[in-house]
């Protein structure tokens, strides 16, 4: 499967929402993750992520996001289609300890 990081809070360009073939992805506040159930191992969303937050599950230390994909995909609401990311997606690219700081 593949997992959304911690480089999507608060940049959320949701890019990925429209190349996914089986509208995996589920939308929090301020991230989106992929139900780890449902995710075909397509690959096609990872290149698509401005903010280079997608990557696969072999990817070492992903434990943590691969956790938190499975448990608030279950709790948040399916999106299907790409909406406004934030007005300061572009300032929150790269910006270290986001899940520290903005999780909710
Ligand atoms: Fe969707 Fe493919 Fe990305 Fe999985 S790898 S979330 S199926 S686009
Ligand atoms: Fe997030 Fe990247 Fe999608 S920032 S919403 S994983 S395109």
């Amino acid at each position: 499967t593949y997992v959304v990081t911690d480089a999507c809070i608060r940049c959320k360009y949701m890019d990925c929402v429209e190349v996914c073939p089986v509208d995996c992805f589920y939308e929090g506040e301020n991230m989106l993750v992929i139900n780890p159930s449902e995710c075909i191992d397509c690959g096609v969303c990872e290149p698509e992520c401005p903010a280079e937050a997608i990557m696969p599950d072999t990817e070492s230390g992903i434990e943590q996001w691969m956790e938190l994909n499975a448990k608030f995909s279950a709790e948040w609401p399916n999106i299907t289609a790409k909406k406004e990311a934030p007005a300061d997606a572009d300032e929150m690219k790269g910006v270290e300890g986001k899940f520290e700081k903005f999780f909710s």
